[in-house]
């Protein structure tokens, strides 16, 4: 089966690419290498792959038509996992008009052409950003979510709007992804665990924003790839909202001592107030993705704290 990953040389999806060229699938890979953080860690991410017959990268815009028209043109595409995103919360308060521009734009642009090259599986990276400041004890999908309060999450939620209306036209199967805050290896170097680990270890002190009372539910990446590839796999025609989480939310204060006894080493906090656009907490049901693509979280917190240090001792 040839898999189409659009941002398939960032923290997901080269770990997904990976796990799906050893699985012995054909890999097209989309992304523009953007700067929004350093593109020397995307090359590594994809380097390994490049003399791989199995595995073809272009190096291209979503927002260019003429560019991705050709992409799916040259291409035999059977699936397309659709993760090329700007993707963090807080820069989306700086800069709406790129966030709208790639997540909203650039969808329909994949839409478009899947809609003419008669391609009908569809799995996207959506997020649990969508749920905004829910109120509810844990975030399932059927929960109402017309309030994000950042830009990031507006067009997330936006993207799983218009992906309804291409499946409610044109047949196309789709499997909207609500990931958990996740982490591991390659993992982006805005997020907090990665920095807080990079930050721990020199001895340089971490931002601590709130009273550490904040929850995420932290999602390690090899989960996510399996819930990806299930998503891949799933066969039953229609349009699904599924939630990918970790299933043990964690406190920001938990997840600092966490990091702490892995490294074997005190954080010097810098405490800081609550930024806008944070969500209070993010609470994982999954119980719908057990139910439909029986998805099961593996990885606990620890060990997965444990994992990427060990990733980041080899690799950094
Ligand atoms: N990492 C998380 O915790 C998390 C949580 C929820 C949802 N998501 C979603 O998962 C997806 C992947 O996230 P990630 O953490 O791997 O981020 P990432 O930034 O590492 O990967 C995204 C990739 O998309 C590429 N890209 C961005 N704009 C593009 C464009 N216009 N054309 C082509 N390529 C473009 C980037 O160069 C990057 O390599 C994103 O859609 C993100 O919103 C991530």
């Amino acid at each position: 089966m040839k898999i189409l990953i659009t941002g398939g040389a960032g923290f997901i999806g080269s770990n997904l690419a990976d796990r799906l060229l050893s699985a012995g699938h054909d890999i097209v890979v989309v992304d523009n290498f953007n700067d929004y953080y350093d593109v020397s860690l995307k090359e590594k991410n994809v380097c390994a792959n490049l003399n791989n017959p199995h595995y073809k990268l272009y190096r291209v815009d979503i927002c260019d038509q003429d560019a991705i028209s050709r992409v799916f043109s040259d291409n035999d595409i059977s699936v397309v996992v659709h993760l090329a995103a700007r993707a963090g919360v807080r820069p989306s308060l700086e800069n709406p008009v790129a966030y709208v521009e790639t997540n909203i734009l650039g969808t329909v642009n994949v839409l478009e052409q899947m809609k003419l090259h008669n391609i009908k599986k569809l799995v996207f990276a959506s997020s649990s950003s969508v749920y905004g400041n829910c109120r509810a004890e844990k975030f399932s999908e059927d929960l109402k979510v017309t309030e994000p309060i950042s830009p990031y999450a507006a067009t997330k939620s936006a993207c799983e709007q218009i992906i309804y209306t291409y499946h409610h036209l044109y047949n196309i199967n789709a499997v909207c992804l609500r990931f958990f805050t996740v982490y591991g290896p390659r993992q982006r170097p805005d997020l907090a665990i990665r920095k807080f680990v990079e930050k721990i270890e020199s001895g340089v002190p971490i931002d601590m924003y709130g009273d550490g009372s904040t929850r995420r539910d932290y999602t390690y990446i090899d989960d996510i790839i399996s819930g990806i590839c299930a998503a891949i796999k799933y066969d039953k025609t229609g349009y699904e909202i599924i939630n990918l989480g970790g299933g043990e939310p964690i406190t920001l204060k938990r997840m600092i001592e966490t990091i702490e006894k892995v490294l074997g080493k005190s954080a010097i906090i810098n405490k800081q107030p609550m930024q806008p656009g944070d969500v209070d907490k993010t609470v994982c049901d999954w119980k719908k993705a057990n139910n439909l693509l029986g998805y099961i979280p593996q990885t606990t917190f620890e060990q997965g704290i444990k994992k990427f240090k060990e990733w980041k001792n080899e690799n950094i």
